[in-house]
């Protein structure tokens, strides 16, 4: 099965046998087959945020579960349930249309629901973790369905329970085990704009605009997004491709003494987190290219593929990429999608 238009790098490769998952009952009579119980799987959402280096063994099972609807209301929140297969945007448009606002700041950013929580998705100031409340999955060694709540996910920036691997007894990784269903989002009210980003903090100025609305705030972060990030339909990507690093005050005065220019965040526990997007584009990569692999002239934390990149050439290109960083900064940058 080709899985070209299953990844958001569009990264030609095969998957040997590709299963599409719409509810629960189509999971439990993959796992009432013999020759697809016991097989390795891999769980396929939005493939936004996957780099993929050759053809797929495992069963690929690409969710594709629907439905958006209001589960209940209350005086502090509503509470909104998607399936894991509705497209992440959607989902959001479809929140603001109906008047549930507060996903508006992660506006535009590409993917499923399904995938939403596995990498704790963030932008402008809001995280999945801010609005989340449970999500039902099904374990696909025992069948079992199950409801998670926040705190046992274990968000992190950019990560969660869904990204680990149980090492031992006890530890509680779930990735490649856990097929998520649905997730359910607690919007609380009164809504309450989330500002502060300098793009929104310019966006307000231009417009002069201090009271917006979720609809503005929406459309503000979709023209700020469109402006500076590749739309993966027409140019190849994965969104950012590093976390941005965190560092120690004292590291980091060290490195503004040496370079005073350095996009830095105080953090509230005391630490620094730096723009990874800074640090690549001081090492000069911006616009550059390893075979058909590319840095984003716009933004040096997205790589791209320009035209019949191969995911071997993506991750040349990281490991170039780290390796400077390093020799300039001491600083290692650890990568954000799953490389498959
Ligand atoms: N910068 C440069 N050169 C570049 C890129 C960035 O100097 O080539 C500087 C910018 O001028 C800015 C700073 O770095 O001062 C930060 O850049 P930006 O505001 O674009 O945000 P980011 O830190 O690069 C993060 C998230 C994005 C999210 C935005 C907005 C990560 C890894 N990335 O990007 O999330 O949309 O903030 O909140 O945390 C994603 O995870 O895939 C993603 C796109």
């Amino acid at each position: 099965v080709p899985l070209q238009a299953h990844n958001s790098f569009g990264i030609v490769a095969k998957a040997r046998a590709l299963v599409r998952v719409r509810s629960e009952a189509d999971v439990q009579q993959v796992l009432a087959q013999p020759d697809q119980r016991d097989v390795p799987k891999f769980v396929l959402g939005g493939g936004s945020n996957i780099v993929i280096t050759g053809d797929v063994r495992p069963l690929v099972l690409k969710v594709e579960v629907p439905c958006k609807r209001l589960v209940d209301e209350t005086a502090k929140a509503w509470i909104v349930e998607a399936g894991a297969g509705e497209n992440w945007h959607d989902f959001v448009t479809w929140t603001l249309d109906n008047g549930f606002p507060g996903l508006e700041n992660m506006a535009l950013i590409p993917g499923t629901v399904g995938a939403s929580p596995v990498q704790n998705v963030g932008a402008y100031g809001v995280e999945l973790q801010d609005r989340f409340e449970s999500l039902d999955a099904i374990d696909l060694v025992t069948g079992k369905l199950f409801t998670l709540e926040a705190a046992q996910c274990g968000f992190g920036y950019r990560d969660s329970v869904f990204k680990h691997v149980a090492r031992e007894e006890g530890d509680f990784g779930l990735a490649g085990r856990a097929l998520i269903l649905r997730v359910r989002f607690r919007l609380p009210k009164p809504w309450k704009a989330v500002l502060g980003y300098a793009d929104i903090e310019r966006k307000m100025h231009e417009t002069g605009i201090t009271n917006p609305t979720p609809r503005q705030i929406y459309d503000w972060v979709c023209a700020v997004r469109s402006a500076k990030l590749p739309d993966p339909r027409v140019v190849g990507n994965a969104g950012s491709f590093f976390k941005n690093p965190t560092v120690t005050n004292d590291q980091c005065q060290d490195i503004i003494a040496r370079e005073p220019n350095i996009v830095h965040y105080p953090m509230p526990d005391g630490s620094v987190k730096l723009a990874a997007g800074w640090l690549i584009d001081a090492c000069g990569w911006k616009g550059k290219s390893v075979g058909n692999a590319g840095v984003y002239e716009k933004q040096a934390l997205v790589l791209v593929n320009r035209g019949g990149a191969t995911g071997g050439e993506v991750v040349t290109l990281a490991k170039a990429i780290q390796t400077s960083v390093y020799e300039r900064f001491g600083i290692r940058l650890e990568p954000e999608p799953v490389v498959v």
